[in-house]
């Protein structure tokens, strides 16, 4: 066995910004008390992970091993772990759940203390690291890091799931999928009959498409400058896909014309202020609710029209669905093994580990949903 053991394997190192990422061998030291070690057996490749790696976050720490959408087997625990044991499938979670703080003790918050992200600490709670590479610290990323054959997580960051789970599916409900899902099932909480409008037709977008036909919305219209995403759109649910290019009027009367006025719900799933302040409009005065999920520039700005609030529409948004990911994750596996939803259209690719640069080439060029890497 190699639990107490340092364990020697291969990891992708994000060494610093603006260059590829590095398959190299690292060690991973054994779990101290609360955290699991887990070997990782599939991870998909999600837009966040290119932030570091285009220099875009300012206090980043590197050199790291990035990814936080995978899943995995739990190879040993550290000390006072008694919930999770060796041998059970689990998802590492880039928004972790400890419990205490003030908005895990919140019934509908989801954005724990615990969270890496906007502060990219990238190390334990104890300020240590578990990853070394070359005789270097290597930080992790988003309380998971899953760009590697064997990761450390918090207990708190890190959901049991059904043994019955397929990890190569599975790995998307760590972030995309439940992003979208989440947005519009929990955030929005999507009422049967309605009408509702996704910006974006990517995997977040696709996936709120999702949770909106879940929901038994009536009418799903989405919204894209890349045609080539309609199909797709079309055969999740959506029943009109328009391109705001081929319109004369702004989308958001072009909606309006279609929607009797506008729309019950609305979600902004690319991370442009235009496209945000758009889906704000296309929502129907006295009730419409616009979630907010794409994730634009640090400095970006939205200003609106406060009479678009007076007059009783909402705005919403949330991180990974709102769901507080410890005890909701392990649900959406189980809803996803009773065929609630299927994630095949997600997944465009599937690829060994080492070609991991090639997942980020096809992400860059927009020929892939999901990339989901065998490691
Ligand atoms: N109008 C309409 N559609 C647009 C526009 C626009 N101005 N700009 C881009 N799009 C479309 C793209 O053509 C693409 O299909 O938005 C889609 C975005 O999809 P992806 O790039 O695949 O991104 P995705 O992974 O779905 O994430 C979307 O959600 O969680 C956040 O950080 C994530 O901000 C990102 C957003
Ligand atoms: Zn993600
Ligand atoms: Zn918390």
């Amino acid at each position: 066995s190699t639990a107490g053991k340092v364990i020697k394997c291969r990891a992708a190192i994000c060494w610093g910004a603006h260059q590829p990422l590095k398959v190299e061998e690292i060690e991973v030291a054994p779990p101290k008390a609360n955290e699991i070690r887990i070997k990782i057996i599939s991870t998909a490749i999600c837009h966040t992970d290119t932030l570091p790696m285009e220099g875009m976050l300012a206090t980043y720490n590197y050199p790291s091993i990035l990814g936080h959408e995978g899943a995995g087997i739990v190879e040993s625990v550290g000390p006072g772990v008694t919930l999770i044991h060796p041998g059970d499938k689990v998802i590492p979670l880039c928004f972790p759940v400890c419990g205490v703080c003030r908005v895990c003790k919140h019934p509908d918050a989801n954005t724990c203390d615990r969270v890496d992200g906007g502060k990219y600490i990238g190390l334990m709670e104890d300020g240590t690291s578990r990853f070394t590479c070359k005789g270097k610290l290597i930080h992790n990323f988003l309380t998971s890091s899953t760009f590697t054959e064997f990761t450390v997580v918090a207990e708190n960051a890190c959901a049991k799931i059904d043994s019955a789970a397929p990890l190569n599916r599975a790995c998307l409900i760590g972030c995309g999928f439940t992003t979208g899902y989440g947005s519009a099932t929990h955030t929005a909480n999507v009422k049967p009959g309605t009408t509702c409008v996704v910006y974006g037709l990517g995997g977040v977008g696709l996936s709120a498409v999702i949770g909106c036909r879940v929901n038994g919305a009536a009418r799903i219209i989405g919204v894209d400058i890349n045609k080539e995403k309609f199909v797709k759109a079309k055969k999740l649910g959506a029943t009109d896909c328009i391109d705001p290019n081929d319109c004369k009027k702004p989308i958001h009367e072009v909606i309006a014309e279609m929607t009797d006025g506008g729309a019950d719900y609305s979600f902004e799933c690319i991370g442009n202020v235009d496209t945000m302040l758009s889906a704000i409009k296309c929502s129907h005065y006295a009730f419409g609710v616009c979630v907010i999920i794409g994730v634009a520039a640090s400095d970006a700005k939205v200003s609106i029209d406060p009479m678009l609030l007076l007059t009783g529409r909402t705005v919403k948004g949330a991180f990974i669905g709102g769901l507080k990911c410890k005890t909701a994750i392990p649900l959406l596996v189980l809803d996803y093994l009773k065929n609630k939803f299927s994630m095949e259209e997600l997944v465009t690719h599937t690829m060994p580990f080492e070609k991991i640069n090639d997942g980020f080439k096809l992400l860059h060029e927009g020929k892939s949903i999901r990339t989901v890497l065998d490691v």
